[in-house]
């Protein structure tokens, strides 16, 4: 482990943007940014119910996980053809360049797009195009999670599956999302089993909203290797005991949690608390169009409003290249440029 240099309050915001990072947590729909949903809606001939950009953006006032979601299937219904989806990826991969993000494990909702007809190939080719040019013309490595929509089926989730099985080598894991109260891990145990021995990656949402129970039964019914979220899981000591035993990351997304309303304020985020229990606590942006910030806003109002500092930086970054699902040496790569930037900070 780096020496970790003394650094005066001020300078920290410029430590945290310049460190190298990666983001584990972005819902690539919810990079859309109203610009961006207003051109498609005008080139697709898609209406939205909303006159401007400004009038969109003025609708980004949440109360709640399920306030959030009505608005963010909104933006989606523009999406429709594969260029949509490589644009609206490669607008992300730019952003996450320029806050020196150099590895990104994107979520996509299938069927949010296929449930209004457009195919699962469009979809899956738009990303993982962009994925390939943001490798070589940004430089940041970038691969995709597919995540079922948990408001929806067991049944539906294993359709989505089938369907998506033809670009198998185009997505290295799936993941859960969407309303949480209400729809447990443990109603999707089946297709996550199916899922495992296909040799996916499996996370979850869990422990945003929900109870702690939801992290428990994601991790022994659905065998996660990581938690989305999770923040709830410091309302049970034994749980945290467990994700700290076993090392489960939570993808921690902290401008998300205080729009969603999640803590009440920034000050109040227990991220400070799972990395003094010893978890692998990283920092993610989750819908950065939505919740005002891609990752360095994350980090810069997240240490600001904590006192958090340098060491915690450190871990924090050192903690997603340990959750990330990159093979061994890249780890070893990027915590050797994480290194470096701490010595020359
Ligand atoms: N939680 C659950 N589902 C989601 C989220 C989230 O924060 N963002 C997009 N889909
Ligand atoms: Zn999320």
């Amino acid at each position: 482990m780096a020496t970790i240099p003394n650094i005066p309050a001020g300078r920290l915001p410029q430590l945290l943007a310049r460190m190298p990072k990666a983001e584990l947590h972005i819902h690539i729909e919810g990079s859309l940014e109203p610009e961006l949903i207003f051109e498609m809606s005008r080139r697709n001939g898609v209406a939205i119910p909303y006159a401007s950009v400004d009038e969109l953006r003025r609708a980004y006032a949440f109360t709640n996980l399920q306030s959030f979601l009505d608005i963010y299937y909104a933006g989606a219904s523009v999406l429709l053809k594969e260029q949509d989806f490589y644009d609206m990826a490669m607008a992300y991969l730019k952003r996450a360049q320029a806050d020196n993000v150099v590895h990104a494990e994107l979520f996509f909702d299938p069927q949010t797009h296929t449930a209004r007809g457009v195919a699962m190939e469009t979809v899956i080719n738009g990303l993982h195009r962009a994925t390939v040019d943001g490798a070589k013309q940004l430089g940041v490595d970038a691969s995709l999670i597919l995540c079922f929509l948990r408001h929806l089926s067991e049944q539906d989730a294993f359709e989505t599956l089938e369907q998506a099985l033809p670009w198998r080598d185009k997505f290295i894991g799936v993941g859960l999302d969407s309303s949480e109260v209400g729809h447990p891990p443990e109603k999707f145990a089946k297709v996550y089993a199916r899922c495992r021995e296909l040799g996916l990656h499996l996370v979850a949402h869990a422990g945003e909203e929900g109870p702690p129970a939801y992290v428990w039964t994601a991790l022994d019914l659905l065998k996660v290797e990581r938690i989305d979220h999770g923040v709830q899981s410091t309302k049970d000591p034994e749980l945290v005991k467990r994700l700290a035993r076993d090392r489960i990351p939570l993808t921690v997304c902290p401008l998300s949690n205080l729009k969603l309303c999640v803590f009440p304020k920034l000050e109040m985020h227990n991220i400070p608390q799972l990395l003094e229990a010893g978890l692998v606590a990283t920092v993610n942006s989750d819908d950065p169009a939505y919740f005002g910030g891609y990752m360095n806003e994350n980090f810069v109002q997240t240490f600001a409003a904590t006192g958090m500092g340098a060491r915690e930086a450190y871990q924090l970054a050192k903690n997603s290249f340990d959750a990330s699902f990159v093979d061994a040496a890249a780890k070893r790569r990027y915590t050797d440029r994480l290194d470096e930037a701490f010595a020359n900070a």
